[in-house]
């Protein structure tokens, strides 16, 4: 998959290009097969939460927006939004019209909500694709609720690098490393890294 990088003047990003990341319906056959446990794993630790009614939820990098339906289903009071930088992505998530799940294409790095807006921020698989991402987790904190948490999930070397920039996010931010949340295949484990909005 490409880096970050610049061609004919347009920063592309990763995540941009061929491949499964511009076929959300491929991609949606393929994360089906092997991300199903992960998708049911976030969900589980939204609802483990019991967020009153009207709680609201970000899914960042949402692709098809598989895990927003899921999470919408799991926890029936919750307001879901979900975004996703590539159009084709949200153009298919948006075909099914779910109940209290609102698609938006954007960039984690500039998010269309004012500060303090969600209670929960989650991503799954996404954050490796970031162009930049001290500059996305600095996004998804200060889109996040006093007492608010963001988990982003994905492969440990990508939170190993993320890990590493999170002395840039606000002073006001607990950050938890867990690096080992869930075996999605048996040569891989998906981390999660945890920030907490004081
Ligand atoms: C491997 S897919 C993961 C999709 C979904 N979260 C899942 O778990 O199946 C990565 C997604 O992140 C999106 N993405 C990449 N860079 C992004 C950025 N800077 N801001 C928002 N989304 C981004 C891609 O377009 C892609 O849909």
């Amino acid at each position: 998959m490409a880096d970050t990088d610049h061609q004919h003047g347009h920063r592309h990003r990763r995540g941009h290009g061929t491949g499964p990341m511009h076929d959300p319906k491929g991609y949606e056959r393929l994360s089906a097969r092997l991300a199903t446990r992960l998708y049911r794993r976030v969900a589980r630790d939204v609802t483990d939460l019991r967020l009153p009614a009207g709680s609201r939820v970000l899914d960042v990098g949402t692709g098809p927006g598989t895990l927003p339906r899921l999470i919408a289903a799991s926890a029936p009071g919750l307001q879901v939004d979900a975004v996703d930088v590539a159009p084709e992505m949200i153009a298919w998530a948006q075909q099914t019209e779910t109940p209290r799940v609102t698609y938006t294409v954007a960039d984690v790095e500039s998010l269309p909500w004012p500060d303090a807006t969600f209670d929960v921020v989650v991503s799954s698989l996404s954050q490796h694709h970031w162009g930049d991402a001290a500059a996305g987790l600095r996004e998804i904190r200060r889109v996040l609720r006093p007492g608010g948490q963001a988990w982003v999930y994905d492969f440990g070397w990508a939170l190993a690098e993320a890990g590493s920039t999170t002395s840039t996010l606000a002073p006001t931010t607990d950050v938890t490393h867990e690096r080992s949340v869930l075996r999605m295949w048996w040569f891989f484990s998906v981390g999660r890294l945890v920030l907490r909005a004081r």
